[in-house]
């Protein structure tokens, strides 16, 4: 089952031209990466394409606040991108930008297909507008009270605390995030892509073979059974993106022109390749198309993707494949507690082969969540890459170098050890193509520790003190390295720098998958003997989330500033008014996360005498940990409020836009709990 013959496209997910890569999504372009350079050693015909993703509002607003043009941005951070992928190894044949004119014709092509073919349908809608920053807005840029529970600080879309869905026009209270005034409704002509139209197409594509993972088809057929929606793929000026051809002012919804961009970044390798396009994308095409993305994106890469493709007359993918997200050491990454760490902190503290062999260490081909824990993160790289692999160069090669001027022996004094690890080989590359990596990880160890065992049985460090045995030293040491280069081979896909050192060692060219007729090394020299790899020093990990954390006073957010600064002071009251409001000094005595509120804390306060317990949006700002013990102000007389997760008896105070900027307010020294403010 070799792969000579097939074609294959491979794409990982265009992450956001608005950050900074960071080990989250290194999962995936690891994962791909691997699975691409598996392909590649079997000798398949294998591209591996991705790009920036680089429309949208959230980047029109960042360059603004940059002063610079989105271009610009764009383009540093697309810098920044590529040198972190290449530090990381991810080997992308081309790494593009959807800000390019090949994205700008295909997309512009694939929406008059559309509409030609009668997908496409005009609509008019009304959508809050900030009259201030003269633009639309985006459900995220409007926050207000919740129509339902009277909820403050809500997005436009849905409410944190009650779960009610509802639309931007009914927030009650509405006020712009970008500008800070009162959105006010506009109407405006949207087009829609009619999804619906490919619903008897979808329904059947789902579950045509090996198209998604049984989990995924099982969660798409949910959404199909539940009725699809058009899709609103206009967005109005100011907008960075693509504007619409026979539509003046209105633009493609970023999510329209991205997946276009996997078609717009092969397209630029075929220009420098000599390859023929449409024999890739062209319907009925024999190459094979995958997808690597997030679980997060299942609905754009299962649902409108292959329906757009079909609609405008290409070909749809071989297969989505999602992966789960990444958490750190048990829990969601955390700006406070330092676990989210960009790819650039990782590099300036650890070598990158270390995280690549984790990450194929824990993945598999579902969609489970993937954890790194440090501890585990450590001792497995310790344990299983300098311990079992690394060590049986060293332990070997150092006798061939001192006492064989380097040179290998003529024969291998097991044939069936060498012939054991060779006849492992479709096995291993059967997990690797199913991305059942953790396991493919297990084979390659186990066959590693039989490596060692071998060592161990033979003693080299023995038999090197006797000089009437030195044809067996030298033998036993080539065996040892005979070994070892297997094992490297089938690690390659995962670490190609520890194979290409590897293989300067050896004085062998560029391997490929072994198999039946892959010759032991016999009578060569190799070359000296140089590091491979250093064990993993926990100092280092422990500077990086150091590095990686962010204070409790959090750093200027991303978001658009002024929000604060045009609020408006509200209409004047008595004193009477405000000595209704009882304002307590509480101690938080406790704080956690709530399942299922991405927002709130549940803080139990001591009010000197009485707790309570509060649900508060601070979430985003404050790690709990850091919470309990100290003091602050709230608000002791408020009627209690029932939400999802409990009661809630009154509210703390802070000020802030909201996000990572929120600030609780804490009273000087000397206050205690129950003491009241006035
Ligand atoms: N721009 C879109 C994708 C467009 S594809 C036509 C996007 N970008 S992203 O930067 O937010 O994410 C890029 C990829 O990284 C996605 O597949 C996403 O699921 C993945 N991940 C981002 N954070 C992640 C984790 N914490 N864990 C695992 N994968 C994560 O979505
Ligand atoms: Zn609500």
């Amino acid at each position: 089952m070799s792969s000579r013959g097939r074609k294959i496209l491979v794409t990982s997910a265009l992450p956001y031209a608005n950050g900074p890569i960071h080990l989250g999504h290194l999962v995936e372009y690891i994962q791909t990466d691997i699975w691409v350079r598996f392909q590649k050693m079997r000798g398949a015909q294998c591209w591996y394409v991705c790009a920036d993703d680089t429309h949208g509002t959230p980047i029109m607003l960042k360059a603004q606040q940059e002063g610079i043009t989105p271009e610009a941005l764009i383009e540093r951070i697309g810098r920044e991108h590529r040198a972190d992928f290449a530090d990381f190894g991810i080997g992308f044949d081309s790494y593009y930008s959807t800000h390019s004119e090949e994205n700008r014709e295909l997309a512009g092509d694939i929406y008059l297909k559309l509409k030609e073919r009668g997908y496409i349908e005009a609509r008019k809608i009304t959508q809050l507008y900030d009259p201030v920053r003269e633009m639309f807005l985006p459900d995220r840029f409007i926050k207000g009270e919740c129509p339902k529970c009277g909820a403050k600080d809500q997005y436009g879309d849905s409410c944190e605390c009650c779960g009610a869905t509802y639309s931007p026009t009914e927030l009650k209270n509405p006020v712009s995030a970008v500008s800070g005034s009162t959105p006010v409704e506009r109407e405006t002509e949207h087009f829609f892509f009619r999804l619906s139209a490919f619903t008897g197409f979808l329904k059947e594509w789902v579950h045509r073979k090996g198209h998604l993972q049984p989990e995924v088809a099982h969660k798409v057929d949910e959404w199909l059974e539940s009725g699809l929606r058009e899709w609103d793929i206009t967005r109005d000026a100011p907008y960075f993106g693509f504007e619409i051809p026979d539509a003046p002012g209105k633009y493609f919804y970023v999510w329209l022109d991205a997946p276009i961009g996997y078609m717009a970044s092969f397209k630029h390798l075929c220009r420098r390749k000599g390859l023929d396009f449409d024999a890739w994308w062209g319907e009925g095409s024999d190459a094979e198309l995958y997808h690597f993305i997030g679980k997060d994106i299942i609905y754009f890469h299962a649902l409108f993707w292959p329906a757009m493709l079909h609609g405008a007359g290409y070909r749809t993918p071989t297969a989505v494949y999602a992966h789960g997200f990444l958490t750190v050491n048990g829990e969601k990454m955390s700006k406070s507690r330092g676990t989210f760490i960009k790819a650039r902190t990782y590099l300036e503290h650890l070598d990158p082969q270390y995280l690549r062999y984790y990450f194929a260490a824990k993945l598999g081909s579902g969609v489970d969540d993937i954890d790194l824990s440090f501890e585990d993160f450590t001792q497995r790289v310790n344990a299983d890459l300098v311990g079992k692999v690394v060590n049986i160069a060293s332990r070997t090669s150092s006798f061939i170098r001192k006492r064989f001027a380097n040179k290998l022996a003529d024969e291998l004094p097991d044939e069936d050890l060498y012939r054991r690890f060779l006849g492992a080989a479709e096995e291993i590359a059967a997990l690797y193509e199913s991305r059942e990596f953790g396991k493919a990880m297990r084979e390659i160890m186990a066959l590693a520790d039989a490596a060692n065992q071998f060592i161990d049985e033979h003693k080299p460090w023995v038999i090197a003190k006797d000089p009437a045995r030195e044809g067996e030293l030298q033998r036993i040491c080539t065996q040892g390295l005979n070994l070892f280069r297997l094992l490297v081979a089938y690690l390659k896909p995962v670490l190609p720098k520890l194979a290409a050192d590897s293989e300067a060692l050896l004085g062998i060219g560029p391997e490929s998958w072994p198999d039946a007729e892959t010759r032991p090394l016999l009578g060569c020299k190799i070359n000296d003997f140089k590091p491979l790899m250093q064990r993993v020093d926990p100092d280092k990990i422990a500077a990086m989330v150091e590095a990686s954390r962010e204070s409790l006073a959090p750093a200027p957010s991303e978001k658009p500033q002024g929000a604060q600064a045009a609020e408006p002071v509200a209409g004047e009251i008595d004193f009477a008014d405000f000595a209704r409001v009882d304002l307590r000094i509480a101690r938080i005595v406790g704080a956690e996360h709530v399942e299922g509120a991405d927002k709130l804390l549940r803080l139990t306060l001591d009010l000197g005498g009485e707790t309570r317990t509060v649900f508060a949006g601070i979430r985003s700002a404050y790690d709990p940990e850091r919470l309990v013990g100290r003091l602050t102000v709230m608000v002791a007389n408020l009627k209690p409020r029932k939400m999802r997760f409990g009661l809630s008896e009154g509210m703390v105070l802070a000020a802030g836009p909201g996000g990572g900027e929120l600030f609780l307010l804490s009273p000087d020294e000397g206050a205690e709990p129950g003491m009241r403010v006035k």
